[in-house]
């Protein structure tokens, strides 16, 4: 088994841990900017900057940072071996595709058909339905559901809890806040919260 590096010694990059155990890794270490020293019991070992000399042809990375601009700038500023890492508990239907670079959390559905791009995170219990097109760098928050063939673009989080009626498109760059019910595409970049949702800024 390949050593296994987190780019981010934070509250997210603590999950993937724990998703990396559950999927065989035991080489577990962090790259932090602004940590040293140790994140559950597993050494930082370095920074950003010193992440291609890490990149020694038996290592995988994943970033374990919650913003989706920073994955973004850090997935762009360093070609090393991206890896996508799902949890053994994710049902994960057949004909799916899913990017490097993309987490995928205990208890997530992702149904048939469904492509995931780069670097996003499917995060705890989510539910993904059948067609979904989720763009790179997206994050789909615990216990959010997106109906069949929804859409939604790079850059966007899906609030905590929010729910996506199916056939909806959601443009890039957007937020959909906690709990909101997205029932109308969303093809303004911005806010969108509440029940049904509309755009706050
Ligand atoms: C929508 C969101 C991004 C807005 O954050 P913000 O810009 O800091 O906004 P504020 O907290 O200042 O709230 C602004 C207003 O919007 C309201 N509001 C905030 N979030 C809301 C939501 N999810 N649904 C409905 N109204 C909301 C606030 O009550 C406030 O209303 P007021 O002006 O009448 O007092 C944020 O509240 C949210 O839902 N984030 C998602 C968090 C999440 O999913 N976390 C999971 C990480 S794993």
């Amino acid at each position: 088994m390949n050593r296994f590096i987190i780019v981010g010694a934070g509250g997210h990059g603590k999950v993937i841990a724990d998703n990396a155990l559950k999927n065989g890794y035991t080489d577990i270490f962090f790259v932090d900017d602004n940590a040293t020293g140790e994140c559950m019991g597993f050494p930082i070992i370095g920074r950003c900057s010193e992440l291609e000399a890490l990149n020694d042809g038996n290592t995988d990375f994943i970033i374990g940072i919650g913003s989706n601009a920073i994955r973004k700038r850090i997935a762009e500023e360093h070609s090393i071996n991206w890896v996508s890492l799902v949890h053994p508990s994710v049902q994960v239907a057949v004909n799916v595709s899913i990017g490097k670079g993309t987490v995928i959390m205990a208890g997530a559905v992702v149904n048939a058909c469904a492509q995931i791009g780069e670097h996003c995170i499917i995060n705890t219990c989510a539910v993904i339905e059948h067609d979904n097109v989720v763009g790179s760098f997206a994050h789909i928050s615990p216990g959010a559901k997106l109906g069949g063939t929804v859409c939604v673009g790079d850059l966007t989080h899906i609030g905590i809890g929010a729910t996506v009626s199916n056939n909806i498109n959601i443009c890039s760059s957007c937020i959909i806040g906690a709990g909101a019910v997205v029932v109308s595409d969303a093809v303004e970049c911005g806010t969108y919260v509440g029940v049904p949702a509309r755009r706050s800024e």
